[in-house]
């Protein structure tokens, strides 16, 4: 069996929580393979909201299995906090969620060197959602991380403190104003291996080979969005691991020649947090509107998210890179009420009307040129069929397939596991 992606095609927050919810049904094993605490992934079903970071989204179903990959790092504490925050469903979380031996470990000072890197940097600063993601990816590269495996053997604090103690050297070099209780710090963090290493550590590539073989189907995972790749994202706006399709394979072991679809998530608009370009960004009415009623506030930070128009031009190369075989349009339901609406099918770049993504997307390189269409009135959140959608939702959606080439399977309508549509 072939492994299924899922992954987001703009800026984060597209909505792959709540998909990779909808799809669980039809899967035994839901993979993450990037990212780490960074993430926030919502789900909504029975009245009641999830707010995932580091656990997969499949969880909640009873019979499918949930691993962290390779490719994650992951904090002990804010782990803990979301093993916390699930004991009162009875999950069995202990039998279903298995984290990989070569995940990286984001140490309490990763998270002082992300504050200390960013204070540094003033105006320029990314906007980092301060889990101390890349500080933890650049000892991963740089070949001095920890990683979950090395916390079954016997030396591991031994590695801890030598790693604590030059990051604190880092620290000071930075010379920023950065108020920390380290002990206090690692009080917190060592209870929280304490309780991670209740849960099964794995070989996570031999096992997900062994369940594919067996004829297992796996859905792979992914967190943040396209643009926010290490290598094709907006940088040095990105976060540090590749978000794109790649990154599964290398994330989660998988061969390239073993992935099936890749299922690209979007909103039917645009939206981005943290800092960075992004070309049709509103300043007026209109984004206010979509920040309301698509109630855009970042799920791990509860940072208001910038919101702007479709960026057709973006998606496209998201679509090329990632190899896109099946769209899925979130958050329909925010668009309606608007006479008209903007798609930006191209870019005037240095006096040019270009049409793919270029070196620089920044305001005073490029300006958007859009295509406009007519908007709908209706209420989509009570639909449940693709023939109830209005017809100018019909066009809009009939407008995107022609220019992207791939199908749009599922228009989302609402952020509860049922007011998804299938086509
Ligand atoms: P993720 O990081 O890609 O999982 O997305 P987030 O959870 O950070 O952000 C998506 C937000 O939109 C969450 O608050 C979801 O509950 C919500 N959401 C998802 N789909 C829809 C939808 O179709 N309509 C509306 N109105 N909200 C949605
Ligand atoms: P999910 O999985 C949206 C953004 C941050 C910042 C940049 C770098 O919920 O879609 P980092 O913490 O990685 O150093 O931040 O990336 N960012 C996200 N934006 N959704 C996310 O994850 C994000 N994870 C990181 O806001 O601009
Ligand atoms: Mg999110």
């Amino acid at each position: 069996m072939a492994v299924d992606l899922l992954l987001g095609l703009q800026w984060g927050d597209e909505g792959k929580g709540k998909i990779v919810d909808v799809l669980t049904t039809d899967y035994d094993i839901i993979a993450r393979f990037q990212g780490g605490p960074n993430a926030g992934h919502t789900l909504e079903f029975d009245g009641i909201k999830h707010v995932l970071h580091t656990i997969p989204s499949g969880i909640f179903h009873k019979n499918a299995l949930n691993i962290v990959g390779n490719g994650v790092v992951i904090d002990p504490v804010i782990f803990k906090k979301e093993l916390d925050a699930l004991k009162k469903f009875n999950l069995d979380i202990k039998s279903k969620l298995f984290i990989s031996r070569k995940a990286h470990l984001i140490l309490p000072t990763h998270r002082l060197l992300d504050a200390a890197s960013e204070a540094s940097k003033g105006k320029a600063k990314i906007g980092s959602t301060l889990k101390g993601i890349g500080p933890t990816y650049m000892d991963k590269t740089g070949r001095n991380g920890m990683r979950i495996g090395d916390l079954e053997m016997s030396d591991w604090k031994e590695k801890y403190r030598n790693l604590a103690n030059k990051h604190e050297a880092m620290i000071a070099y930075y010379n920023v104003d950065i108020q920390y209780d380290l002990a206090e710090l690692e009080k917190d963090f060592f209870e929280s291996i304490a309780e991670l290493k209740q849960l099964s550590f794995i070989d996570s590539e031999e096992y997900l080979y062994q369940a594919q073989k067996s004829g297992k189907k796996i859905l792979a995972e992914g967190a943040q969005g396209s643009l926010l790749d290490i290598d094709f994202g907006t940088y040095p706006f990105v976060t540090s691991s590749n978000t794109t399709a790649a990154g599964a394979c290398t994330g989660l072991g998988v061969a390239p020649n073993q992935i099936g679809d890749v299922k690209g998530i979007f909103k039917a608009y645009t939206t981005r947090v943290g800092s960075g370009p992004f070309p049709t960004e509103l300043f007026d009415e209109d984004g206010e509107t979509m920040a309301r009623v698509g109630n855009e506030f970042g799920a791990t930070t509860g940072r208001p998210r910038r919101c702007g128009w479709l960026d057709l031009v973006a998606l496209k190369y998201a679509v090329i890179i990632n190899g896109v075989t099946e769209l899925m349009m979130m958050k329909a339901d925010v668009l309606s009420g608007f006479d008209t609406l903007k798609i930006c099918t191209a870019y005037n770049y240095k006096g040019e009307k270009i049409e793919h993504l270029p070196f620089n997307i920044e305001a005073e390189n490029v300006t958007p040129v859009y295509s406009e269409m007519k908007g709908w009135k209706e209420d989509l959140t009570k639909m449940s069929s693709a023939d109830q959608l209005p017809a100018s939702l019909q066009d809009y959606i009939d407008f995107l397939e022609k220019e992207l080439e791939v199908p749009i399977k599922i228009v989302s309508v609402g952020p509860d596991r049922t007011q998804t549509i299938h086509r």
